[in-house]
């Protein structure tokens, strides 16, 4: 038992000198392992969604790209969106890359690497129920979220106004979210841009997308802090894919447009 601690130490305190020590290269790793592996959360429709049994999505496709320029295959591991950051940070995962949102908070856990797509967080309502933005910060008026989101955030801090309040409604994914809000559980769902537009069009009898735009925000791939050589190599790849068009190709491919 005190070794496996003293070995959680170790490793715990490998993971927060990572900002410092360039020793334990993660490209070094990937080679070593012959695979880079991507930390996601395959409920978000179209960077990542399962398909039969196999996640796929624009995240995957910009993933393997990556794994290509390094001469490995690519794994995708699939978890909760909170556990991304923890993944990426005690090197489980080369990389994290889910329709993550850039934010200072998260800066100081991982780095980011280039921007790759624009975002904004939406709401989605029951068809015909006349709930509005302006009435989502009523008494009473539950939104649902995916936790840990910068939709949970932007619900939470700027609509409720209250870090402890219970009309926020934390849910794994946006899509058992949307469930309960067909459930009548929940009045509103905020989710980003294109999931909401795919979880609509998917229940377009019943659900409803409101035109208000709540934010801006950038997607970026998570690396572990510090790594200049990874980074640089993951920056390589994006800028080549935008060059060549492929992440516009990714996106129709994916949204079936
Ligand atoms: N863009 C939002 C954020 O970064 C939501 C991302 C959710 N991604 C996912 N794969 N479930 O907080």
């Amino acid at each position: 038992m005190k070794k496996i601690f003293a070995a959680f130490l170790a490793a715990a305190m490998l993971a927060s000198l990572g900002g410092c020590s360039s020793s334990s290269s993660t490209i070094d790793q990937i080679k070593k392992e012959g695979k880079l592996v991507m930390a996601t959360n395959a409920a978000f429709p179209p960077f990542e969604y399962i398909e039969g049994n196999e996640p796929v999505g624009v995240d995957v496709d910009i993933a393997a790209e990556i794994a290509k320029d390094l001469g490995v295959t690519l794994e995708v591991s699939d978890m909760d969106f909170n556990a991304i950051i923890p993944a990426v940070q005690a090197g489980k995962a080369s990389l994290g890359a889910a329709g993550m949102t850039v934010t200072d908070e998260r800066k100081q856990q991982i780095d980011f690497s280039d921007e790759y797509v624009k975002s904004a967080q939406y709401v989605i309502v029951m068809k015909g129920s006349g709930v509005t933005v302006d009435s989502l910060s009523e008494a009473g008026i539950v939104i649902g979220v995916q936790e840990g989101t910068t939709g949970d955030f932007y619900a939470t801090d700027e609509i409720k106004g209250d870090p402890n309040t219970e009309e926020v409604a934390r849910y794994k994914n946006a899509i058992v979210a949307s469930q309960d809000l067909m459930n009548g559980k929940c009045s509103a769902v905020i989710i980003d841009e294109m999931p909401a537009k795919s979880i609509v069009e998917a229940n377009a009898d019943t659900l409803e997308l409101l035109p208000d735009v709540l934010t801006e925000e950038s997607y970026a791939i998570a690396v572990k802090k510090g790594d200049a050589a990874f980074l640089e190599q993951v920056n390589k790849t994006i800028a080549r894919l935008k060059s060549e068009g492929k992440i516009d190709e990714f996106l129709i491919k994916h949204t079936g447009e």
